[in-house]
């Protein structure tokens, strides 16, 4: 077992303007496990993603991928180190078909042409995409481009998978396909931090949450300790869209 935390964020920052969206957030997360990253709307887990993820640079604080610092780098340079995004609106090539979407994910993060056909046919039966494999991705329901963009991600296994609201406006059943997908590849040990309103989801999934409200952190810890906290339910009373 491997001592230091995967992902460690020290007192993340950013402001738009006059709003403080991120005020000095620090959690840690070890490898192997699924965090969950929940709060009321508006209160920064988008922006947090964005920084993790090098869409956005951090006004203030560090981020730590085990012992290097990768506050600073790009979103390339961070995929090749295995920090994957998925935006909680939907990036996928509208006019090539599903299959083809996969072999260019593939492509993007060096995996050989050969090898990238074998992975995303398996990719597009593990996350039932068959009926729609040679369909331009266009064409497909939101909860199919969601699964397409989460096997997208997962053409070379992410060292980190970073999902926004993956389960929001999806079919039930597609649901429960993600919600497979994502604890199978945590059964291999793979890490993720998931931010979702579905509370039961966020049960079923996580182990650990960091709740955040208006930018900072509020509770984090195991899951139950963080959903029964008095502050958490405060914020989540407040909010109307949840
Ligand atoms: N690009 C941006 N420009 C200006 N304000 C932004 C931008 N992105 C987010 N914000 C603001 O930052 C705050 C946090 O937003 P966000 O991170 O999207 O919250 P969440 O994902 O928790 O709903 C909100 O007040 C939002 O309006
Ligand atoms: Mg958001």
């Amino acid at each position: 077992m491997n001592s230091l935390p995967l992902l460690k964020v020290e007192n993340l920052s950013k402001r738009f303007g006059g709003n403080q969206a991120v005020d000095q957030v620090s959690f840690e997360m070890p490898e192997g496990i699924i965090l969950g990253l929940i709060g009321p709307n508006g209160s920064g887990k988008t922006t947090v993603l964005n920084m993790l993820s090098g869409i956005l640079r951090a006004d203030d604080g560090k981020i730590f991928l085990e012992e290097q610092e990768i506050s600073k780098l790009k979103p390339s340079a961070l995929a090749r180190l295995g920090v994957m995004r998925m935006f909680q609106m939907t990036r996928v090539f509208p006019r090539i078909s599903s299959f083809d979407n996969l072999l260019i994910a593939g492509q993007a993060v060096g995996v050989s042409f050969k090898e990238s056909v074998e992975i995303a046919d398996q990719l597009i039966a593990e996350l039932e995409l068959e009926p729609v494999k040679f369909l331009d991705a266009g064409l497909l329901s939101g909860g199919q481009k969601k699964l397409l963009e989460f096997g997208m991600c997962f053409m070379r296994s992410p060292k980190l998978a970073l999902l926004d609201e993956p389960f929001a406006a999806v079919h039930p059943q597609m649901r429960a396909t993600m919600v497979k997908f994502i604890l199978e590849r945590h059964h291999q040990g793979h890490s993720f931090v998931v931010v979702s309103h579905d509370m039961p989801i966020v049960q079923q999934l996580c182990t650990e949450c960091v709740c955040m409200n208006a930018g900072k952190v509020i509770a984090q810890g195991t899951t139950k300790e963080v959903l029964s906290n008095d502050q958490v339910i405060e914020a989540y009373l407040g909010d109307d869209h949840v």
